[in-house]
């Protein structure tokens, strides 16, 4: 009998211990054959794995049968195919792919939904294109209004990032397709982005910054990671021993690869010591330097073992895309065109409503003015341009619906614009309109052209906002006004036509104090992909009711943002960038000798974070800072009502359940969103904070109960003391609403 239990003792250990527990447990399944495979493999085989073999790959090796690693940029689409040894287009005819909504539109959704199957297209696409990691998702924390890749994140909030960069995740590698979540960690500024020191302290640092990949990675099972260029408390993402081997390896459990930003690898001995795998690219720091170290001492085979082992994990993951299926088809494919539809649909935020939208049966003729109209926003941004396979523009969007309801629409650029560039030759005969500069004032001729319109139409819709010239990769913007003369344009066309609504077509906010006065309607519209063209005609003629709700917050003037406020941005950061050095041709032709001797004359820029964990809202709430429009805000063209609020605290969670009711005539989505404000805390908090959401789908007068549940591990804080999470008990002031300073319902538990 005795014998009988032991066996079955052993057996369920045995099995316990095979059975991986864990997703990234899960990535070790072929360790022994890993194993077996780098032991036939030749010191100079190993060392090809840990540097790029062409600009967007790192090799395998073909003598025994380990496929090379294809990358592909970026977050919002599978990039336009480039030559080996760099970006521009290498002239291929199949790979146009599915422009998705970029980041902040994804967010807006406020829809884990919506982010999985995102991923999924992203995934399916990759694979088409016989690729075997996206270099996505991007979700750095919204720091800085101005920040150029504020775009590409997803939203100012750690709760809302982390939910939606976990579902894109799953999404893309449950298609077979790697993820290489960026940028680890901390890259919230584009200015002097090779260079920056950022100074963060602990709690902020785990609470804010690193959420978003800590759900990703542990809950997700992401294979690989891209440190950022940036350093974190003095060592650059790619060699920072906190960041990779302590927090992402040694508390996180991460068993994939790191992949660092292209450019971003700064040492032999830093990177191989302290978490680096492969370099992005070239083969100056881990190419034939980690040979010669080992030669003498100062590095050991075990080690390159080890960094192969973790390459050859993801490897071994991914199945290499079969010859017969990579680049023989499109590579966008009607199916993530219907994802990028659904996505840009419910992305759109109502912000402000006098009664101009939906379109009235009564309005016969429409002026759209402005060049954002017809400007295409896929390419440009570096990494998160797209050559798409097609791209709907708002005219294009609005005039195909008003045909269909026999209305007039007539169209005037405005003022002068300027499209994003795909890296290629210029075209031929640039657009006359494309020369202006930010700081120009209206143009008198073409302001003249469109008050004409604006007089002579029943409405006009304005479409203001940035461009991806201005908001991109590589730079931050020097203000967030809105460019090129459109504030004057747009008094002018109010003057001449109050029956106005604005569309800011832009990434991140813009500065509407001009602007608002002038817009009885104001909507966002984003960079809402390939359809983005079609979801917002929808939305304007009321064919749906809008349902996004902001990511981040739209300051009234950048000076209240927190940073600014703090006086952090931009700090110290002028002078030559790392990063564009780098790029120069004669210091690609230096010596390392000479490199590391310019690179330590460089100044110093460092960016302190001294605002700590009141980033976005936390900080316009604390501070009773009253903001243009608040976090979580949007309007429908339904009201919705909250009632009903009931609040327990138990098993580990907290459970809020309600009701909600659509009082409208439509069917419509409302994102509802549960904040948490600690009653008599011992500890320092912001006024509120996000801890739950959901998009909940209601037809007309329909009332439905809604549960939101935050588990307790999401109300811990970051101890310094201990350096580790705690949970504080005591009372919890439970606030639920439509958007951060709308909140309808309240009730209290006790944890
Ligand atoms: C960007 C990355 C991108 C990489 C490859 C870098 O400049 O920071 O986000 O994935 O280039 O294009």
């Amino acid at each position: 009998m005795k014998k009988i239990f032991f066996l079955i003792a052993t057996c369920l250990l045995a099995f316990a211990c095979s059975t991986p527990q864990t997703l990234q447990e899960k990535l070790t399944a072929h360790d022994a054959e890993i194993d077996a495979v780098i032991a036939q493999m030749t010191l100079e085989e190993k060392v090809e794995m840990l540097h790029s073999k062409t600009n967007m790959s790192s090799a395998g090796v073909e003598r025994l049968g380990i496929a090379d690693m294809n990358y592909a940029d970026g977050p919002f689409g599978i990039r336009e195919e480039g030559q080996p040894n760099g970006f521009m287009s290498a002239g291929w005819t199949l790979d146009s792919a599915t422009y998705f909504p970029t980041g902040s539109a994804l967010a807006a959704t406020w829809s884990e939904d919506l982010a999985y199957k995102y991923g999924t297209g992203m995934g399916k696409e990759a694979r088409l294109r016989g690729k075997d990691v996206i270099l996505g998702p991007a979700v750095n924390i919204q720091r800085l209004p101005v920040g150029g890749r504020t775009y590409e994140y997803l939203s100012e909030d750690p709760i809302l990032s982390a939910a939606l960069a976990l579902f894109y995740t799953k999404g893309v590698q449950d298609e077979g397709t790697a993820v290489c979540i960026k940028h680890f960690a901390v890259n919230n500024q584009e200015t002097n982005r090779g260079s920056v020191d950022v100074k963060i302290d602990e709690r902020t640092l785990r609470e804010i910054y690193l959420k978003p990949f800590e759900r990703a990675i542990i809950e997700g099972g992401a294979m690989s990671v891209m440190p950022a260029y940036n350093k974190v408390n003095g060592d650059y993402c790619s060699e920072n021993e906190h960041l990779l081997n302590e927090i992402l390896r040694g508390e996180w459990g991460f068993k994939g690869m790191t992949v660092s930003d292209w450019g971003g690898t700064h040492s032999t001995m830093g990177a191989m010591l302290h978490g680096l795998n492969v370099q992005m690219t070239g083969s100056n720091y881990l190419g034939q330097p980690v040979i010669d170290s080992i030669a003498t001492g100062a590095l050991t085979e075990d080690l390159v073992d080890e960094k192969v082992r973790q390459i050859l994990r993801v490897r071994y993951a991914i199945e290499p895309v079969p010859a017969d299926v990579a680049n023989k088809v499109m590579t966008s494919q009607p199916e993530s065109q219907r994802i990028a539809r659904e996505v840009a649909e419910k992305s759109i935020v109502l912000l402000k409503n006098e009664g101009v939208l939906p379109i009235k049966a009564e309005v016969k003729k429409i002026a759209v003015i402005g060049q954002n109209a017809v400007l295409k926003t896929q390419s440009g941004g570096m990494g998160a341009g797209v050559k798409a396979l097609y791209e709907v523009t708002p005219l294009e969007g609005i005039t195909r619906r008003a045909a269909e309801a026999g209305i007039e629409v007539s169209y005037a650029p405005g003022y002068k614009n300027f499209p994003g560039r795909r890296w290629g030759p210029a075209p031929a005969e640039p657009n006359p309109l494309e020369a202006a500069a930010i700081d120009e004032p209206a143009d008198p001729a073409l302001l003249a052209e469109a008050v004409a319109l604006a007089k002579d139409a029943d409405l006009v819709l304005f479409f203001g906002g940035t461009n991806k010239s201005i908001e991109t990769e590589g730079s931050d913007r020097k203000d967030i006004k809105l460019p090129c003369g459109q504030e004057a344009l747009v008094q002018a066309l109010y003057e001449a036509n109050p029956n106005l609504a604005t569309v800011l077509i832009s990434g991140g906010p813009t500065d509407l104090q001009v602007l608002e006065p002038a817009s009885p309607a104001i909507v966002q519209g984003w960079w809402n992909g390939t359809e983005g063209g079609t979801a917002l005609a929808e939305v304007l003629f009321g064919d749906i009711a809008p349902s996004g709700k902001l990511p981040f917050t739209f300051p009234v003037k950048l000076e209240d943002s927190p940073a600014y406020a703090m006086g952090n941005f931009p700090g110290n950061n002028t002078g030559a960038d790392l990063f564009t050095l780098m790029f120069r041709p004669d210091v690609i032709k230096m010596s390392p000798e000479e490199r590391q001797a310019l690179i330590e004359s460089l100044p110093k820029p460092v960016s302190e974070y001294t605002e700590r964990f009141y980033v976005g809202y936390r900080w316009f709430d604390t501070k009773a800072v009253k903001p243009m429009y608040a976090f979580g805000h949007g309007l429908s063209y339904v009201d919705f009502n909250y009632s009903d609020i009931k609040a327990s605290a138990g098993g580990n969670k907290v459970k809020v359940t309600f009701q909600l009711t659509n009082e409208g005539k439509m069917p419509a989505d409302e994102v509802v969103q549960l904040y948490v404000h600690r009653i008599d805390s011992s500890v320092e908090w912001p006024e509120k904070e996000l801890k739950a959401f959901q998009r909940v789908s209601l037809r007309p007068g329909e009332s439905k109960k809604v549960t939101l549940e935050i588990p307790f591990e999401d109300l811990r804080y970051w101890n310094e003391a201990t350096n580790a999470w705690d949970l504080e008990h005591g009372k919890l002031q439970l606030l639920l609403g439509a958007a951060s300073d709308d909140i309808r319902q309240k009730a209290e538990v006790t944890i």
